[in-house]
């Protein structure tokens, strides 16, 4: 009896270490993020990204993006081009580990157009905004002004990615702000 007490103790500890990913030591170049990411990964702005909770593996490429000029952005090419492959790792294992919060900040008479138009996205970014792989970011909750920008930028060139050009080469700027309005109020729940 008292072993399993103690057999049930030791499962819970273990629990513990294994759901609370917060635990993963703070990264030295963090403080470099934080006066526009937050600690916790919610953007300071609309139009920066939220972080935290996105797929591991999809921010270290991002990170990589940015660090080798490949994706342009005027503020985070320079934040990224002293990263060490090492600072890359620890900064998407520490934003990753945080809780996702989602934004709900679009335009909600846009919902629904958004909707009607993310048919062709679900094969990809998945019903509900989660991907089909975690080298793809989770669209679900993130930042509506943020994602209108990228399809923005995928479009002018500013970013790309072979998948990504096809998708937004018709699409209109209003249908854009649409898809963002819908993409950023789901919450993986409903
Ligand atoms: C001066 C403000 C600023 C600082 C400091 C900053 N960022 Fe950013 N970050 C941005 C902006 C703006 C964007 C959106 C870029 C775009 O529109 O393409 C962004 C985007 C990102 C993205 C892309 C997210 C996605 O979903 O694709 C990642 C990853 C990121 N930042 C990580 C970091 C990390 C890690 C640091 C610290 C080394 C950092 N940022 C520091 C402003 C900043
Ligand atoms: C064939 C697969 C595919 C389809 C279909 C697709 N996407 Fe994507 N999407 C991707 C991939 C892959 C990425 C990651 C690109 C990168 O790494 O830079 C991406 C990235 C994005 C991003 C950037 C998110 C961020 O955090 O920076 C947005 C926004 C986006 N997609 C919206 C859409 C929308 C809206 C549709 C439908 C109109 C769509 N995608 C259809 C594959 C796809």
């Amino acid at each position: 009896m008292k072993c399993v007490t103690r057999f049930a103790g030791l499962l819970a500890a273990l629990a513990v270490i294994v759901v609370t990913p917060s635990l993963a030591a703070e990264p030295k170049a963090l403080a470099t993020c934080i006066g526009c990411h937050g600690k916790d990964g919610v953007g300071i702005s609309a139009d920066y990204a939220n972080l935290g909770g996105q797929n591991r593996a999809y921010l270290v490429l991002q990170l990589q993006g940015f660090r080798s000029g490949e994706r342009k952005n005027v503020l985070m090419n320079g934040m990224a081009a002293g990263l060490s492959d090492t600072d890359i790792d620890e900064l998407a294992a520490w934003y990753a580990g945080q809780a996702w919060v989602v934004a709900d900040n679009g335009n909600a008479n846009l919902v629904e157009e958004g909707l009607n138009r993310a048919g062709y996205c679900h094969a990809c970014h998945g019903m509900k905004g989660y991907p089909v792989t975690e080298d793809w970011p989770i669209l679900a909750g993130q930042s509506a002004p943020y994602l209108d920008n990228q399809l923005r930028a995928f479009k002018s060139g500013t970013r790309y990615h072979p998948l990504m050009v096809n998708v937004v080469k018709d699409l209109q700027p209003s249908a854009m702000t649409a898809l963002a309005s819908y993409y950023t109020q789901l919450n993986g729940l409903d």
